[in-house]
């Protein structure tokens, strides 16, 4: 094939799948259902052991309702960097059959292999998992509340220097061109989702993060589009800012807390929440959700910090970013009630009261210690 036809076919998948978002899918409704299956993929690196943990404070809150057979937490072995290199894939066809007879997914970090590594350069497994399930929408919260920080942010899933990150083309040895993709419906709706997000969460302002004076064409498209989506909500103020001085708004104190829910691409989405989620402890205390309309996954936003194991840490590494992910979880799956609990005792445990605290080494406590911390916390709320 040649570079122009490589280009031809990217252009035929992009507006195939543009006609695939247009579909119209009624949401998954999971009230309605008689059982609700919860995938857990451990992945690689300290992804099992953290994994491990938040499974374990889930099974607990959700006792009754596993014993009911209303909630089923099923175990999906084989999406490890050793297995999905072997394939040569992002995600092994016979974990993907698994992980579709799934509702919701729990998701350790996985190993992206990069060029020039040990792994075969198979595409990111979070990134597959993403687009194959279509979960458009990456909501990832940060808060620190001594700082008067309450952020959430939007990121687009499934686009972006995201969306062919596996299908650049090198022309000749000097030339390399990757291609970025924004599309309208793909826009409107991760800000649509934003939007009624702030509606019902009584936020009052909604930040588009772009570089539209740079990236005219894709960029200038994602501008337009959350702009005309905010017209529909009169009563949300909406600004834009520029990638770079959000950047920099971030760590501006006098600032930084009069923001309140952004929307980005997924690239700046993807640098801008790692730089959030240091501000509110470290990228190991944040999770996210990862959601579309069919499916849903919950996962640390780090990645799987094979060093640690290396060096014979996992057992040290904080699982309070995918304690998180799972009490987003609980709420997602329409049992509000227990992600509050958790989500509390969480704060309580890691922020202000911290009666145990994690380094990342042995002298801190272990993340089986905060866990239980956790439960402990849980648990006294509620039997008591
Ligand atoms: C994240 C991660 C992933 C991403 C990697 C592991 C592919 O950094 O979830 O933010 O870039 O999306
Ligand atoms: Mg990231």
């Amino acid at each position: 094939m040649n570079h122009l036809e490589m280009f031809e076919k990217i252009v035929i998948q992009q507006r195939a799948r543009i006609e695939k978002i247009k579909e119209d899918r009624t949401p998954i409704d999971y009230e309605g259902m008689e059982k609700i299956v919860i995938g857990v993929i451990g992945g690689d690196g300290i992804g099992p052991f953290i994994t491990e943990q938040a499974r374990n404070v889930l099974e607990q809150i959700l006792s009754k309702e596993i014993d009911s057979g209303k909630v089923e937490f099923r175990s999906i072995d084989g999406c490890t960097i050793e297995k999905r290199a072997a394939a040569g894939k992002a995600i092994p066809d016979d974990v993907l059959e698994k992980i579709k007879q799934c509702h919701v997914l729990l998701k350790g970090p996985t190993t992206t292999p990069r060029k020039g590594d040990k792994w075969a350069n198979v595409e990111s497994a979070n990134v597959a998992m993403r687009k194959e399930l279509d979960l458009f929408a990456n909501v990832r919260p940060v808060k620190v509340p001594e700082l008067g920080i309450d952020w959430v942010f939007f990121r687009e899933n499934t686009e972006c220097l995201y969306a062919m990150g596996s299908q650049g083309i090198n022309i000749t040895d000097d030339l390399a061109i990757d291609f970025r993709v924004i599309t309208t419906p793909g826009t409107e709706r991760i800000a649509r989702l934003a939007f009624d997000y702030a509606r019902k969460n009584g936020k009052k302002k909604i930040t588009i993060v772009t570089k539209a004076n740079v990236i005219k064409t894709t960029d200038g498209k994602f501008l337009d589009v959350c702009k005309r989506v905010a017209e529909e909500y009169p009563e949300i103020e909406t600004d834009d800012w520029y990638i770079d001085i959000m950047t920099a708004k971030l760590l501006d104190e006098k600032r930084r807390n009069q923001f309140e829910v952004f929307i980005l691409p997924n690239l700046y989405g993807d640098i801008l929440t790692d730089e959030a989620a240091e501000l509110q402890g470290g990228v190991g205390t944040a999770g996210s959700a990862n959601l579309g309309t069919q499916y849903a996954m919950f996962e640390a936003i780090h990645g799987s910090a094979p060093r640690m194991v290396e060096e014979g840490r996992a057992a040290y590494a904080d699982p309070s970013s995918m304690i998180r992910a799972g009490s987003m979880l609980l709420s997602h799956i329409g049992y509000q009630a227990y992600a509050d609990m958790l989500s509390e005792a969480i704060e309580k445990c890691t922020v202000t009261e911290r009666k145990v605290t994690i380094t990342g080494r042995a002298g801190g406590a272990t993340g089986a210690d905060l866990t239980n911390y956790i439960l402990r916390e849980v648990k006294g709320v509620k039997n008591g």
